[in-house]
């Protein structure tokens, strides 16, 4: 880790109270849950199907017992805590310098730092719902059981609140990062591969001169940004914020 660079971040910080953060799977890393490009990440373990097949609209439809035992094992995870790059997001918030966290992740792991604005692009497995009737489950439902789960009051097959391939993301939650990415005084992007679209191509929308990239490999964005800091972006994080 460049420690110039991370100085040089951590003055960027003081200087700006316009800052967006956008992350994606390795801001989560550091709690223990894979990311899914990255050196452990889920595309280089051994399943029979690869995550987006399994994680897409039509086999979701087509083999939902499938879906739940890769969704219990690798996406449910219940027990990871917040680390310090959770923690450094939610803290700048609190002291007015961060406006949103727009994140890719599922695992609820901002919010349950303490951060208040955040955008899910791509859902949550903290929120469940049936598919026929709309009526809306906890996690416990879904995560706990076997099988596939069933709605209580009409039979339907109750889905977790995630986007799955195939599918749109939410207009809105879209609509609205785009505005923050567009205002913003700086944005720092982090812990993604900007690999996955339309997620990725948000980051286009920002037109100032304080994009951070920090990332463990290197993306198709690194010549994009005005400061590039390669390692953990929670230790990053943390040194260049006083938290
Ligand atoms: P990826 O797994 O594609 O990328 C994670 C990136 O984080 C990799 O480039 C790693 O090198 C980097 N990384 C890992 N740990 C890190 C750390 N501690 N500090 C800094 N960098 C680290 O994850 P995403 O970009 O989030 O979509 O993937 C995007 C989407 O692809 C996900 O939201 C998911 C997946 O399919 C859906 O499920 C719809």
């Amino acid at each position: 880790m460049s420690v110039d660079k991370t100085l040089m971040l951590g003055n960027w910080i003081n200087q700006c109270d316009n800052i967006v953060f956008f992350g994606g799977a390795g801001v989560s890393t550091e709690s223990g849950i894979p990311d899914f490009r990255g050196g452990d990440g889920l595309y280089r373990q051994q399943w029979d199907y690869p995550p987006e097949t399994i994680l897409s609209h039509s086999f979701f439809v087509k083999s939902p017992e499938v879906f739940y035992r890769y969704y219990r094992e690798k996406l449910a995870v219940d027990d990871a805590q917040p680390n310090s790059a959770h923690l450094a997001l939610a803290d700048l918030e609190r002291e007015g310098k961060l406006v949103a966290v727009i994140t890719q992740n599922i695992d609820g792991l901002h919010q349950a730092a303490g951060s208040k604005n955040v955008l899910e692009l791509h859902g949550s497995t903290k929120r469940a719902y049936c598919v026929k009737c709309g009526a809306e489950y906890g996690p416990d439902y879904i995560n706990k059981g076997d099988g596939v789960p069933m709605c209580r009051l009409c039979q339907g097959v109750i889905r977790p609140d995630v986007v799955l391939y195939e599918e749109s993301l939410d207009a809105d939650v879209m609509q609205r990062s785009i505005e923050y990415i567009s205002q913003a005084q700086m944005l720092i992007v982090g812990g993604t591969s900007l690999a996955v679209y339309p997620a990725a191509g948000m980051v286009n929308y920002y037109s100032g001169d304080k994009m951070v990239l920090i990332n463990k490999d290197a993306t198709q964005f690194d010549r994009a940004a005005n400061l590039l800091i390669k390692g953990k972006i929670g230790e990053i994080l943390a040194r260049a914020w006083k938290y």
